[in-house]
């Protein structure tokens, strides 16, 4: 077949024009002063990126991972990791890494004390935050730990916009209280406010007007994972941190997706638009008095974590809790070699193509899933979609697990893990035995950085396309096994016939 030119002409114009409708999510709808910024004149957002190192995808058929799937209980986390084609079980720790961190591994000096690695790693959170401090841990969570050990006392509480499940958890273990306070837009899945994550700055006054005294330090999450990978703006950043100087609380940020943040402000907040990404975060952290990280997420690493402070207060206290449990202060949890990686990818994650591309990695997904019908919590945050299976299998009642019943099916089809949100999650059961649903039923897809490509993308799209036209076929499921304590790891489920 011949194509003359004229008609290739209009092949590209219609190719390009649907990559227009794909790439720019707020063309439609969106207020007029958020600014969508590209790094390249292309429509279409590339990799940054080429391959040297590759994994074979294991492509199990729908027939090999059905008896897979009853015998993990129809709970995905019972399903081995080799079994799963796609696995958006979460972004944390599941990074790509560089041809640099891996060059960096070896020349690490595994020394026990005084390693030039800590030496090299300090620098680089010093550069990056401004804070003197930094106390290495083995993952964030082991930072909240030690800030909680050290400075929270029981009757004390602690504000942010959406404390994470573990640091939430870490509070509450030393018997005080995690206060979120986030807009109501972050609340509303629906809502397209470029920035959920923000704290509501009145809430937060009233709050520490009349708390002051209990309040060991004030946090935001940013990004808010809670709220579905939303971010902060740098406005209400600026404000939350006057409010704290106010009232004379440390202000702590949990700086997991500090990156993916940044590089919102960059593209969404008016007058923002000129700075990088890296000047951006500087600013942020300049606005604090310190941080907890895990380096699971924008440390672009498989492990690791840190605290870094301004001022020395705290320091002598944990680093002795460090010393007990983690390791000797210069290397935390970790061995040099981590550290040295995490190093070269605190670096990395701030290069502006990699987060334009980070970024239009949920876009891309999300926008796409809306045009087939299938809803998603807006806009598409940082590093994860969220499905709301409620809406799009709304023949599913609540008891039996909508969201469930739909990363069952995605794995079934496309061999896609992916993690509930919902009832199985946060349902229970009253003293009268009558079941009281999650307020949301959400299926997360959390994306791996540097991990997958957009065929791999195109591909779970056109699965998904098929889905859709038999969604009223699926079944809901029923628990078999019910345990007591975070039921969705070990839960066990059948479907309903
Ligand atoms: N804070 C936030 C906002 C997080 O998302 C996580 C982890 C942590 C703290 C704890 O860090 O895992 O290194 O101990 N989130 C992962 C997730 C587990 O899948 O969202 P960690």
């Amino acid at each position: 077949m011949i194509i003359h030119i004229g008609e290739l002409v209009n092949i590209q114009n219609a190719l390009f024009n649907r990559t227009k409708e794909v790439l720019s999510p707020w063309e439609n709808g969106t207020p007029a002063c958020y600014t969508q910024v590209y790094m390249s004149a292309h429509r279409t957002i590339i990799e940054p990126f080429k391959i040297k190192v590759v994994e074979p995808l294991n492509c199990l058929t729908r027939a090999e991972r059905e008896p897979i799937l009853t015998n993990a209980g129809y709970n995905l986390f019972l399903v081995a990791a080799k079994d799963v084609t796609f696995d958006f079980l979460t972004d944390s720790g599941t990074t790509a890494m560089s041809a640099n961190q891996w060059a960096a591994i070896m020349v690490a000096d595994e020394s026990y004390a005084g390693s030039s690695s800590f030496s090299k790693f300090e620098k680089v959170v010093r550069n990056l935050t401004g804070y003197e401090f930094i106390i290495p841990t083995h993952q964030g969570r082991a930072a909240e730990r030690l800030i909680c050990e050290t400075i929270v006392k029981p009757g004390m509480k602690i504000p942010s916009n959406n404390h994470f499940d573990t640091t939430r958890a870490n509070i509450e273990f030393v018997g005080a209280e995690a206060i979120d306070l986030v807009i109501d837009e972050g609340r509303d899945p629906t809502s397209t406010h470029p920035f959920k994550a923000n704290i509501d700055l009145e809430k937060l006054e009233s709050f520490c007007a009349a708390n002051a005294k209990d309040i060991p330090f004030g946090m935001i999450t940013l990004t808010n994972n809670t709220g579905g990978g939303q971010p902060a703006s740098l406005a209400n950043i600026r404000s939350v941190a006057a409010l704290y100087k106010k009232y004379g609380i440390p202000f702590i940020i949990d700086a997991c997706r500090f990156a993916e943040n940044s590089f919102f402000i960059k593209m969404r907040e008016a007058g923002q638009a000129h700075r990088t990404a890296r000047d951006i975060a500087h600013e942020i952290f300049s606005l604090a008095d310190g941080c907890i990280m895990s380096g699971k997420k924008d440390g672009l690493v498989n492990i690791g974590g840190f605290i870094a402070l301004r001022n020395e207060a705290w320091v002598t206290t944990l680093r002795s809790l460090l010393i007990l449990t983690e390791g000797f202060p210069t290397y935390g949890g970790l061995a040099a070699r981590d550290l040295e990686a995490f190093a070269v990818g605190l670096d990395e994650v701030l290069d502006e193509r990699y987060l334009e591309y980070r970024l239009a990695v949920t876009r891309y997904l999300a926008e796409r899933l809306n045009a087939l019908g299938i809803p998603t919590v807006q806009p598409p945050g940082g590093h994860a979609v969220y499905i709301d299976a409620k809406s799009f299998l709304p023949h599913i009642e609540p008891q039996h697990f909508p969201g469930q019943a739909l990363a069952c099916e995605l794995y079934l089809a496309e061999g896609v893990r992916s993690c509930e949100i919902g009832s199985v999650m946060f349902g229970k059961t009253d003293s009268t035995g009558c079941f009281i649903p999650s307020k949301l039923e959400l299926v997360r897809l959390a994306f791996p950085r540097r991990v997958y490509t957009q065929s791999h993308f195109d591909y779970i799209i056109e699965g998904m396309q098929e889905l859709v036209t038999r969604k009223e076929a699926l079944r809901g499921l029923k628990l078999t096994y019910d345990p007591t304590l975070l039921r969705h790891f070990t839960a066990r489920f059948e479907p309903l016939t």
